[in-house]
């Protein structure tokens, strides 16, 4: 275990591929400017105050946390390469002033086997980055799936005549399963969606909170499809609604949001103030990609090199929901995870980080609220509840193992 470094040390979700990997390269490359201009993304504010989050980082840990070895060991090497590219790059535009070489010396690029589905499994990857790693500066949760059947192309018909950018940003055509359950018996989608990051985010508390440059952060990835329709506190597992995907980037909304709060709720929604202010506290983001083209959706798609070109349409048209590149989707999280606290939303604030691009395809964010959480707040503090509950019993039965 390397205790002498202050280097930040990131762990990605899903980092093999789609935005995870988007994060991974637009972070490294991020990191290796003096100043990463993801910390700054609102111009305006950049010229107000130009200050940084982290310092000039000689180096980095990055962990990919992925369930294939296979799939990680090439996001690997392919991280590796395109770092090569970007300082070549930099010198072809004669902006090279070594430092990204000093960088590139400092940065390990690391697998840690994660699969999301069974909680043995999530504590068993947590007690790997516990053996590891001192403290943990970022971490990204960011894996996510869809239990994705097929389409219904009447609804297409009519979302292509009455909302096209709708169309291809909150398609509501998709058809998911019903019913999917974990091996332990809990929503599949909900397990690998929200409880598995749950169980990550608690259990690494401990890590984050060893951050030398305080707060450590947790980002969660969201999505402009999370639907507050789609919670419903008696199906809290998501498994009988047909929008557990919908279902779950909300949970991720709110849990996120509640995890800032600085009141304690019990499960009859009684609050009482936390005693002491606590700077040791990690700080938790909500961000989401906007639409970008994935293996998550896109790809499933009968004609995706088609739905790529009607995502293209839809920017062309005033869209900005379409960064499409996923390392430019990936702007919300690098943001998040760069820029300076007072540049980012007040923990008070239910708000969400989302990426967005322009007419020429250049990445920026935009915060927006997180939809109804004033009136689902009651059933958020429930979920938040029952699903301490869930992890305190899981714990309490692998400690008794
Ligand atoms: N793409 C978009 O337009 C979009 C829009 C909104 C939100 N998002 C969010 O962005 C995140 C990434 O999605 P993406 O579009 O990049 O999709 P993607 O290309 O399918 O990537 C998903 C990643 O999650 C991993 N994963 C899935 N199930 C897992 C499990 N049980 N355990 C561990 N890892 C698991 C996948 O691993 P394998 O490679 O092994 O399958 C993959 O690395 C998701 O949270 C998604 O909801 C994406």
């Amino acid at each position: 275990m390397d205790s002498e470094s202050k280097n930040p040390i990131v762990i990605v979700t899903g980092a093999n591929s789609g935005v995870g990997f988007g994060i991974c390269q637009r972070f490294i490359t991020q990191l290796a400017t003096r100043v990463p201009p993801d910390s700054y993304p609102q111009l305006e504010l950049a010229s107000k105050n130009p200050r940084l989050s982290i310092e000039p980082a000689e180096g980095l840990t990055l962990v990919l946390a992925c369930r294939n070895p296979d799939r990680a060991e090439e996001a690997r090497k392919k991280l590796w390469l395109l770092l090569d590219e970007f300082i070549a790059q930099q010198i072809r535009d004669g902006l090279y002033d070594g430092y990204a070489e000093t960088f590139k010396k400092g940065l390990k690029i690391e697998f840690v086997k994660c699969d999301l589905s069974h909680s043995d499994k999530v504590f068993a990857f947590c007690d790997e980055i516990k053996k590891r790693y001192p403290y943990v500066s970022h971490l990204v949760l960011n894996a996510g799936l869809m239990a994705y059947k097929g389409i219904d192309w009447a609804v297409v018909a009519r979302q292509l005549v009455t909302d096209f950018h709708g169309l291809v940003s909150t398609p509501e055509f998709k058809l998911q399963h019903v019913g999917e359950t974990s091996e332990e018996g809990f929503g599949y989608v909900w397990m690998c969606n929200v409880f598995g990051h749950y169980i990550m985010a608690k259990e690494l508390d401990q890590l984050l909170r060893k951050c030398p440059s305080l707060p450590g952060r947790v980002i969660w990835e969201s999505s402009s499809e999370a639907k507050p329709q789609a919670f419903d506190i008696d199906d809290w597992q998501l498994v009988k609604t047909d929008q557990s995907y919908e279902g779950s980037k909300y949970q991720v909304d709110v849990i996120a949001t509640l995890a800032n709060s600085t009141v304690l709720y019990d499960e009859d929604g009684n609050s009482r103030p936390l005693d002491i202010v606590d700077e040791t506290r990690p700080r938790h983001f909500v961000v989401g990609p906007a639409v970008t083209a994935s293996e998550l959706f896109t790809s499933k798609m009968v004609f995706s090199a088609f739905w790529t070109y009607l995502m293209y349409a839809a920017r062309c048209t005033g869209s900005q929901l379409h960064p499409i590149q996923p390392v430019k989707g990936a702007i919300s999280a690098t943001y998040a995870m760069l820029a300076p606290l007072w540049a980012l939303p007040d923990p008070s604030h239910p708000a969400k980080i989302g990426s967005r691009a322009t007419f020429a395809g250049r990445p920026y964010v935009e915060s927006e609220l997180v939809r109804g959480f004033e009136g689902r707040k009651q059933d958020s503090i429930k979920l938040v509840a029952k699903m301490d509950a869930l992890y305190g019993a899981l714990k309490k039965s692998r400690t008794s193992d």
